[in-house]
């Protein structure tokens, strides 16, 4: 699929009403593709739509729920599927986790892309297709302010790579690959965790963030997936992605 390709498409975006999401799918949109946004809280997506028009379905909805995914895949057929959708962990040491606490981003950010990645394989979604899913930077490094999430999020770029060589197995021609994202404090999942990783260390935001570089913002992000899902030059199975763009992992 080339960019001119991405035209005329269908989309579905997890995780579609803000942050990392919102760029996506506004990128998408702006690409030419008829993008389908899943978020939990209807009112941010409705005034996702007023932005993009017609270009744009909101569905308020879990996508953790198995059902969702199913109903979404068959209904829509989508060619690019982008598991975006995550819980913001509680940011505390380990030992002021309790297991529910701990476990949330398996629950909902795991269990997502487990039940999406079965159903694009099951079906099978046309040749050509693009699964992404979002795992995290921690996934490479430990997160040991945020609970299971690190885990959680190296789970992802496994159940991607499996879900690539049973594609790869069953000649279904669909491509899936992992995104692996740098901390960064421009939403609402980001913000929280730099203030807590900032603390931990002792200094201030300001200089926890002057040490890691420049910043990745919802729209650097939006331009990676556009180009990750348009395919040409991007055939590694997961990305680290940073202000400087995508580096594929090997
Ligand atoms: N920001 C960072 O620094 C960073 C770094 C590395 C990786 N990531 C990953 O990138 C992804 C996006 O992060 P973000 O920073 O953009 O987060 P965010 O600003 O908190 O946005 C999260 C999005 O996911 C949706 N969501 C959460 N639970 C959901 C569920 N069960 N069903 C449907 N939608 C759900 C939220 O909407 P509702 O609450 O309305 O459902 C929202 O649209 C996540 O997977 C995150 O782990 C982020």
């Amino acid at each position: 699929m080339s960019d001119n390709e991405i035209a005329g498409t269908t989309a579905v975006v997890t995780g579609a009403s803000r942050g990392f999401g919102r760029g996506i799918a506004t990128a998408l949109s702006k690409a030419g593709a008829q993008v389908v946004g899943v978020a939990r809280d209807r009112a941010p997506l409705e005034e996702l739509r007023a932005q993009l028009g017609g270009s744009f379905t909101a569905v308020p909805a879990d996508a953790a729920d198995p059902v969702v995914a199913g109903q979404l895949i068959d209904a829509y057929r989508p060619a690019i599927v982008v598991l975006n959708a995550g819980a913001t962990p509680l940011p505390r040491p380990v030992q002021h986790h309790t297991w529910q606490t701990f476990s949330r981003n398996w629950d909902v950010d795991v269990h997502h892309v487990f039940n999406w990645t079965r159903e694009a394989l099951l079906r099978p979604l046309d040749p050509g297709s693009a699964v992404i899913a979002f795992s995290s930077g921690a996934a490479l490094n430990g997160s040991p302010m945020s609970g299971g999430y690190a885990g959680a999020k190296a789970t992802i770029r496994f159940i991607a790579s499996y879900a690539a060589a049973e594609s790869e197995r069953g000649g279904l021609g669909i491509r899936f690959t992992s995104v692996l994202p740098d901390l960064t404090p421009v939403t609402d999942l980001g913000a929280p965790a730099v203030a807590a990783y900032a603390a931990r260390q002792g200094v201030d935001v300001a200089t926890f963030l002057a040490a890691r570089g420049p910043r990745l913002t919802p729209e650097q992000v939006g331009r990676a997936i556009v180009d990750l899902a348009a395919g040409p030059g991007h055939d590694a199975g997961a990305y680290q992605l940073t202000a400087a763009g995508l580096t594929p992992l090997s």
